[in-house]
């Protein structure tokens, strides 16, 4: 009989936190459940209609319906050096310090193959967003977890990398703002990672998704403003979160020319590039006023007290987040992440991400993401105040 042998490489592969999140949803949706869904980070707003207008216009242009440039347009890549210029003062070559992405997940996902050989160490940031540990499993590489504790403010302790991993460490993935847990990190922080990755030959790759939405007047940083960034690694961005392009599938990885080269040659040989009229609607939206995600920030904020009261009533302990649209909880005593997000779904029908699902030090954490409209934030703040522990 033919059988069907799946590679190690799957195997040891959990299932997608979030496609696994999506059959419990169906699942109590079916059983009539009204469901408020605070898993997913994928803003509930709308693109903003300038940047939909531009795509009505490019998608009718014929130019745009052949193959792509592997890396992005030219005026993609320009594009996005403006908006790094004007947003963090970070200088870049348009022509070899930046690519496009379908998606910073891709690029993310496909980066260590660049990098990582059988047996090499990638540090991953635990909890943090799945992806980082994957791709470095996908590459044939060993994960290695740094513990985002409470006590460190979220920051991982680089001191506390065994000397034969950090010998044999490739990538280092960070991520601030921090998905799941809203820390922020500051320029002091950045300098301490680059001093140790320059020792030790290890390229960082920060995650920069989340740099536009934030809660105070201290905006988060681009590593790339830190001295020496660029000489040891590369930021991704995407165009998700900061304007509401989820859907669309397009980000960016800016940095080291080498590093960014290395991307292009991996991804030369997997995809063909964004779709032109999609880069020409980011195109729109990068070129729009930096002040219009003062729009969006205010929504987030306004959520986020919403929650926020919602969850002083259930005598829960939580930090407001200082940026991200993401609620990082501790769990009540007595109850696993599993077992609280399973208790909230059953009692007040709020759909939230347990921490665990992030890495082992997520255990005892669940996630809220501010992502739903503000009416069914309001209805999951009302709901919590009846909460029983
Ligand atoms: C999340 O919910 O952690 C992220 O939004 C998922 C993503 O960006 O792919």
């Amino acid at each position: 009989m033919f059988r069907i042998e799946k590679s190690r490489r799957i195997k040891e592969v959990p299932p997608y936190l979030f496609a696994e999140i999506d059959k419990i949803k169906a699942e109590q949706i079916a059983r009539g459940v009204d469901v408020i869904d605070l898993t997913i980070g994928d803003p509930d707003l709308p693109t903003p209609s300038d940047i939909i207008s531009q795509m009505k216009k490019s998608i009718e242009d014929p130019k745009n319906h052949a193959y792509p440039s592997y890396i992005g347009m030219p005026e993609m890549r320009q594009a996005v050096a403006k908006w790094y210029q004007n947003r963090f003062k970070v200088k870049l070559d348009p022509e070899t310090e930046v690519i496009i992405l379908i998606g910073s997940k891709e690029g993310i996902a496909h980066l260590p193959l660049a990098f990582i050989d059988n047996g090499d160490y990638g540090l991953v940031p635990d909890p943090g967003y799945p992806v980082y540990k994957t791709s470095i499993l996908f590459a044939g590489g060993i994960p290695h977890f740094l513990p985002l504790l409470k006590e460190n403010h979220y920051l991982p302790d680089l001191d506390k990398v065994p000397q034969a991993i950090r010998n044999k460490s490739k990538l280092l993935f960070l991520n601030y703002p921090n998905n799941p847990t809203s820390a922020t990190a500051g320029k002091e922080f950045f300098e301490q990672a680059i001093a140790f990755c320059r020792n030790h030959n290890i390229i960082i790759c920060h995650d920069a998704a989340y740099t536009e939405i934030y809660f105070n007047e201290k905006k988060p940083l681009s590593f790339l403003e830190v001295e020496g960034a660029k000489e040891v690694g590369i930021e991704f961005h995407s165009l998700s979160k900061t304007f509401n392009m989820a859907g669309w599938r397009i980000g960016f990885a800016v940095g080291n020319s080498e590093i960014i080269a290395a991307l292009g040659q991996i991804k030369t040989n997997i995809d063909s590039g964004c779709f032109k009229a999609i880069q020409e609607a980011g195109i729109t939206a990068l070129q729009k006023d930096l002040s219009e995600t003062k729009k969006l920030r205010e929504i987030y904020q306004e959520r986020k007290d919403l929650i926020m009261s919602g969850l002083k009533k259930t005598g829960l302990e939580v930090e407001p987040p200082a940026a991200t649209f993401y609620v990082w909880l501790p769990v009540p005593d007595g109850y696993t992440s599993m077992e609280f997000a399973t208790h909230l779904l059953n009692q007040t029908g709020i759909l939230t991400t347990p921490g665990n699902g992030f890495g082992p030090s997520g255990e005892g954490f669940i996630r809220m993401s501010l992502t739903a409209s503000t009416e069914r934030i309001k209805e999951a703040a009302n709901r919590l105040a009846s909460l029983s522990l």
